[in-house]
């Protein structure tokens, strides 16, 4: 596509947005951000640097000098912490709490929002997260709004889980997209929430390739 969109795609965890943007970049040939990532990177950041998530200072020098780079490949991104390659170890368990638990910070949210609109300047870009079209882009070109209930956005993590080799059970998993959602959504800045303008999709019943032409159909 010649046109170089800015396509914004929020909602909960599991709901469809990373395997569908990533996708949907694919088709349209456009720059796919994950900007979990990134509040994943800068929690795991906290954590190889020993620092308190209520210590502001550290916090602070932290982000002073913190590099997240995303390098873009059709088969999935490659995210760098301070030029190390982060891209598995952000996924654990341990970062998933931690990267929800980080994002209610308002100078971290000032640091990643900002790195986010200066990848996003010149357009052609899907990025996924909670906040892309409230906050980091509330003129994108679209916005998507996905979600599906909490029993099949569990069902869906557990079998990645499953096939990565790791051992946590569904109920687990459940608990804690309950409790990462309540995060998300009750947070004083920047809650998760649907833009005004934002076409909602429920992607419970829908396939990956239902999702992915049903958001190509509205941007062609
Ligand atoms: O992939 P999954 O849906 O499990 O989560 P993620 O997109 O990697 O995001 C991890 C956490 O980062 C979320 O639970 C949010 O707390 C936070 N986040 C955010 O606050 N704002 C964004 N734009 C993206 C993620």
């Amino acid at each position: 596509m010649n046109n170089k969109f800015v396509i914004a795609i929020d909602g909960p965890a599991a709901s469809g947005k990373s395997t569908t943007a990533k996708q949907l970049a694919i088709k349209l040939k456009y720059i796919y951000i994950d900007t979990g990532a990134m509040y994943r990177a800068s929690g795991l950041c906290t954590l190889l640097q020993n620092i308190s998530l209520d210590d502001e200072a550290a916090l602070k020098e932290m982000l002073d000098k913190i590099s997240i780079r995303i390098e873009y490949e059709e088969d999935g991104n490659k995210i760098f912490l301070n030029e190390e390659d982060v891209t598995e170890r952000i996924r654990e368990a341990d970062i998933t709490k931690l990267s929800s638990q980080i994002a209610v910070i308002g100078m971290v949210r000032k640091k990643m929002v900002e790195l986010q609109r200066k990848i996003g300047e010149n357009g052609g870009v899907i990025m996924d997260g909670r906040d892309i079209g409230t906050v980091v882009f509330p003129n994108a070109d679209f916005k998507f709004f996905m979600i599906a209930d909490v029993k099949t956005r569990a069902l869906r993590r557990w079998e990645e889980t499953k096939e990565k080799g790791e051992s946590i059970t569904l109920e687990e998993i459940e608990e804690e997209l309950i409790w990462r959602d309540k995060n998300d959504t009750t947070r004083e800045i920047s809650p998760l929430r649907q833009a005004d303008d934002a076409i909602p999709v429920d992607t419970s019943k829908m396939s990956i390739n239902e999702q992915v032409q049903f958001i190509y159909n509205k941007i062609k």
